[in-house]
């Protein structure tokens, strides 16, 4: 180990594992937030009494649909990759919208895949649905796409109530994934923290002095970003950029890739010599 070198951090596999394991369990039977008064930056499932998989706790469907309608807005989709899809509240949208589509899953969280292959195991064995445990390699997505055969053939990268936990470093890389993997025309369909909107600011406030004692250690909480960022960041990466109303607190969009060159120049100026890599 190079000497002075970090390697001591908390991991997001590890984090929603647990949440599986126990926090789920818990909620599941304990007061459902339908009979609890909530503050109006906790975007949580009021409407039913009954949560049957991991995740049904944060939305119901109704909603769930709605931002999804929202932000992809493509009709003819074969091959979706999905992002943190957890129990498959957005899987099962996904599945119904487009008839014949192939997802390819890709979490952190190895309890979470059970869950899912579980819960569409028809359709895993049917060949539809394929997941992945992201690791390490932060090339994972565009060397899983190559292998099979579908650079700049995706359809769509999706990721629902996921991203809004994880750091940009991280969300760039996918986002970087997405240049080579969609195909010209392909959209990004994605909410993310936003600290820019009034139910964000009230989110950070309350959530800020318990992460500030996890001392920057990964965890459930929001890793925020902004509306020019995302903007920013995604033109240059050589996606049209459409903000969208999503639910109120968090930064829905949709990109569509129309020049997967664009990010080029600034890779080259930058020394981030993996653009031109042959994965
Ligand atoms: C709050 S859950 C949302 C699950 C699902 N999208 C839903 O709305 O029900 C967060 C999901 O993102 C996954 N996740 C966390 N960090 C991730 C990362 N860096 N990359 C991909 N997925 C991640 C978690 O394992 C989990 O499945």
């Amino acid at each position: 180990m190079t000497k002075g070198k970090m390697t001591n951090r908390g991991r997001y596999g590890d984090v929603w594992d647990q949440y599986v394991t126990e926090s789920f369990p818990a909620i599941q039977g304990g007061e459902p937030y339908s009979g609890q008064s909530l503050k109006p930056w906790r975007v949580l499932n009021q409407s039913d009494d009954y949560y049957a998989w991991p995740g049904d706790e944060w939305g119901d469907k109704a909603s769930s649909k709605r931002l999804l309608d929202e932000a992809l807005t493509l009709n003819a989709v074969n091959l979706i990759c999905e992002f943190g899809a957890g129990g498959g509240r957005y899987t099962q949208l996904l599945l119904e919208k487009y008839e014949s589509v192939e997802i390819i899953s890709y979490d952190v969280s190895q309890k979470f895949e059970q869950v899912l292959r579980q819960r569409f195991s028809e359709e895993v064995d049917a060949g539809k649905l394929d997941t992945e445990i992201l690791l390490e390699d932060p090339y994972q997505v565009v060397r899983s796409i190559k292998r099979r055969g579908k650079l700049g053939q995706v359809d769509a990268f999706v990721s629902f109530d996921a991203m809004v936990h994880v750091e940009l470093h991280t969300l760039f890389m996918y986002w970087f994934a997405a240049t080579k993997c969609l195909r010209i025309g392909g959209q990004l369909a994605m909410n993310v923290a936003n600290a820019g909107s009034e139910l964000g600011f009230m989110k950070l406030a309350a959530n800020a002095p318990g992460v500030y004692r996890g001392q920057g250690g990964v965890g459930g909480h929001f890793m925020w970003i902004s509306p020019d960022i995302v903007h920013y960041l995604l033109t240059n990466l050589g996606f049209t950029v459409n903000l969208l109303e999503g639910n109120g607190r968090d930064l829905s969009f949709s990109a569509t890739l129309e020049n997967p060159e664009r990010g080029r120049v600034l890779f080259e100026a930058a020394g981030a010599d993996y653009f031109n890599r042959n994965f």
